[in-house]
């Protein structure tokens, strides 16, 4: 059965719209909901049967722990087993918005979601339809991106529909998503607090707050893995992914086996002319990041088997988009 995809206005949701979603999840069902970020895979955090469905419908490693969305503070704190003083200037300071905290794991969370870990991540979205979701169910919600595992992150219902359309009952479709990038992961259980992965909170923002914050995320796939589901390959098209610069695209392109073709670019401002699908993307980092998992989308529906990538500029401001690529284009 393919989901059902409704309309939903993103800044003034319909309570009839919102209520019938939230009895589905209430069911034991999955609803697919925007947040600021990506879409999400929406069950209910505190029900083994919820959170084993959804680990289903990703074909997602049991390893790999989700994070539980709250509608605010006082709903993260109810479901943590403690909750350092840092986690309450970080929420005060981010939440709603892209960030996510590493916490100690209450009893009510079912160690399913944590993959067996003590620690649990927590996040209040920034975006109408999920908050008015959260406070119409009343229980926490584990939100993985609402993509198969090791998939490119929807940003809009259609991409949804297209990876786990047979496998959701519900999707909620308040057009494309703001910042198109994964929250932020802080871990502040670990001294000093530390980024697990980039996302679209940035670093300047959070040295600003936190000015120990360890920056470096670990490394993916190094050994041991210092984060469950950090896998070195995510985030991956179809298409085989390399990130270039812009004096050796031509050269590299003209030097592509057939069966590397069809092969597009995804270039930086102005497109430079080649014989290839080229799309000029921002550059600006944000806007560029709103983009990124749309194109990436697109040129997979179009069964390109290369895509070069123009190197982003080395600065903190692209750190998240960075990691992505990189983990878009590791080897399988
Ligand atoms: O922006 C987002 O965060 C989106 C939207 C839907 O909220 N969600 C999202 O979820 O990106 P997901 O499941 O694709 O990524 C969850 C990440 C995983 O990489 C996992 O390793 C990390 O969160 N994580 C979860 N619990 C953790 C824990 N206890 N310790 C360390 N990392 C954890
Ligand atoms: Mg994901």
């Amino acid at each position: 059965m393919t989901a059902r995809v409704v309309q939903v206005d993103a800044t003034h949701p319909d309570p009839e719209v919102v209520g019938a979603a939230a009895r589905i999840l209430l069911a034991g069902g999955l609803v697919a909901m925007p947040t600021e970020t990506v879409y999400g895979l929406a069950g209910l955090a505190d029900r083994e049967d919820s959170l084993a469905r959804i680990f289903a419908a990703k074909g997602r490693p049991a390893s790999h722990p989700l994070i539980a969305h709250v509608p605010d503070l006082p709903a993260a704190r109810r479901i943590a087993g403690a909750w350092p003083p840092l986690a309450t200037r970080l929420a005060a300071e981010f939440w709603p918005g892209p960030l996510t905290l590493v916490v100690p794991r209450g009893p009510s969370i079912p160690r399913m979601l944590t993959a067996g870990l003590d620690t649990m991540a927590v996040r209040a979205p920034d975006h109408a339809v999920a908050l008015a979701l959260l406070h119409a169910v009343g229980h926490p919600l584990a939100a993985p991106s609402a993509n198969p595992y090791q998939r490119v992150s929807p940003t809009t219902a259609a991409h949804v529909l297209e990876g786990l359309g047979e496998r959701v009952d519900l999707i909620l479709d308040a057009g494309p998503c703001r910042l198109g990038i994964e929250s932020t992961i802080v871990d502040v259980t670990s001294d000093p607090p530390r980024i697990l992965r980039l996302g679209s909170l940035g670093l300047d923002q959070l040295h600003a707050v936190v000015p120990d914050l360890l920056a470096e995320p670990p490394r993916a796939g190094s050994h041991p893995a210092p984060a469950p589901g950090m896998a070195a390959r995510h985030y991956a098209p179809r298409a085989r992914l390399r990130i270039v610069r812009r004096a050796a695209l031509a050269e590299l392109l003209a030097a592509l086996q057939p069966e590397e073709r069809p092969a597009a670019v995804l270039a930086f401002g102005r497109a430079p002319r080649l014989a290839a699908e080229v799309r000029a993307l921002p550059q600006d980092p944000e806007r560029y990041g709103r983009q990124l998992f749309a194109v990436l989308h697109e040129l997979d529906a179009l069964q390109v088997r290369t895509v070069l990538v123009e190197e982003p500029p080395d600065d903190t401001a692209w750190a998240a988009i960075r990691d992505r690529l990189r983990r878009a284009s590791a080897a399988e």
